[in-house]
């Protein structure tokens, strides 16, 4: 049987920590999927996230991990034109990956692991092709490079193409304003900077995105936009069975995230916290993996030259830390310190004392 001696203070790009107070709501007693009580809950979530969003647009819930609603954004927004992927990381990888198997026609703009696409090299690339849509990994965890969206978004509209972002390490945690920024589908899932489990999954879909689904033929069923909007007017229901737990947890977490904290205070507490980081790996004479000017303020990459990484990770296993690795082809290369979620900056400066006696 699972046991306290297994938990651990996760300090990785998610799922991280979740609080007391949310792992209490995840205990409540169940409650039907077609109740008044679950369509309450569902629009009180729903006004929340668009809150937390700033934006009017269609909120989808989805009880899948985020790749579900990276499938469900392809399926649904990308027809006979296309879709560009931008590729900088495993994740936008992974999303290039899923348009193909889907049999979506899509291009690349190939972009150095590390660095952010500029507004020229995406001017340069829509310029010679029209597309249906454009994909961006706002955060890319596997490099801990932040996408600025704010100074691309005019670029993709002024080609006629619908935005498609994924936000998964970025919602929550780094500025976005969907409304201002005309980010017609922004997806991602609860396990990263919104502090809770996984397994449900969010967007917010705009009416233009909702316009091309109606064009799109075989959207599926599961994931289909129009589907899930349906059975959301009808009092928030769900077409399947959700996963309501999650749901208490959720509507707690952003009363307290909206009401308490205020969404601009924790995407301040998070950019304190990405500068703190990356003022200690300077200080210890290390470098970071991602341009600095792109640098996450949700999780820092670091070269590990001239550290033991696996060695690191089992030192601050019996500190009662799971530390995290580079990202796939990375592993050794370098790590990453995740610092999103309810983290305070507090808890990082401990974390971080801990490494330096480790390595010192
Ligand atoms: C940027 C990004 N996109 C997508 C995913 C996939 O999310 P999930 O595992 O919830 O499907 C992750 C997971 O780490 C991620 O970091």
């Amino acid at each position: 049987m699972i046991g306290e001696e297994d938990f651990l203070d996760l300090f990785i790009p998610g799922p991280v920590n979740v609080s007391k107070e949310c792992r209490e709501k995840l205990a409540l007693p169940m409650i039907a999927h077609r109740s008044d009580t679950m369509g309450n809950l569902h629009q009180d979530v729903a006004s929340y996230l668009q809150k937390m969003l700033f934006t009017d647009n269609q909120i989808i819930m989805s009880t899948s991990s985020s790749t579900g609603l990276m499938e469900a954004a392809i399926r649904n927004c990308v027809h006979k034109k296309g879709v560009l992927n931008v590729l900088n990381g495993a994740f936008a990888e992974r999303w290039y990956a899923i348009t193909q198997m889907n049999g979506k026609e899509a291009d690349t703009l190939n972009v150095d692991w590390g660095k952010a696409v500029t507004p020229h090299e995406l001017t340069e690339k829509l310029d010679e092709k029209e597309y249906d849509a454009v994909c961006i990994t706002q955060n890319e965890t596997s490099t801990g490079v932040t996408t600025p969206i704010k100074d691309l978004f005019k670029i993709i509209k002024d080609h006629g193409c619908l935005l498609l972002v994924d936000a998964v390490s970025s919602a929550g945690g780094v500025e976005t304003r969907v409304d201002d920024w005309e980010i017609d589908v922004y997806l991602f899932g609860l396990q990263k900077c919104m502090a809770l489990p996984p397994g449900l999954a969010v967007a917010s879909v705009s009416d233009e995105a909702l316009k091309m689904a109606k064009t799109v033929p075989n959207r599926g069923w599961y994931f289909d936009f129009l589907y899930l909007k349906k059975y959301h007017d009808r009092n928030g229901m769900q077409p399947a069975t959700p996963v309501t737990p999650i749901y208490y947890a959720l509507q707690y977490q952003l009363h307290k995230i909206v009401d308490e904290e205020g969404i601009e205070n924790r995407w301040s507490r998070h950019t304190e916290m990405g500068n703190y980081t990356r003022k200690w790996v300077k200080n210890k004479g290390m470098t970071l993996f991602a341009d600095e000017a792109v640098a996450s303020n949700t999780v820092t990459c670091v070269n590990s030259s001239g550290i033991n990484v696996p060695q690191l990770k089992s030192d601050l296993m019996t500190r009662g830390y799971l530390f995290a690795t580079g990202y796939g082809k990375f592993k050794e290369k370098n790590f990453r310190i995740a610092h999103m979620g309810d983290r305070t900056l507090d808890e990082l400066k401990t974390y971080l004392k801990t490494i330096d006696e480790l390595i010192s």
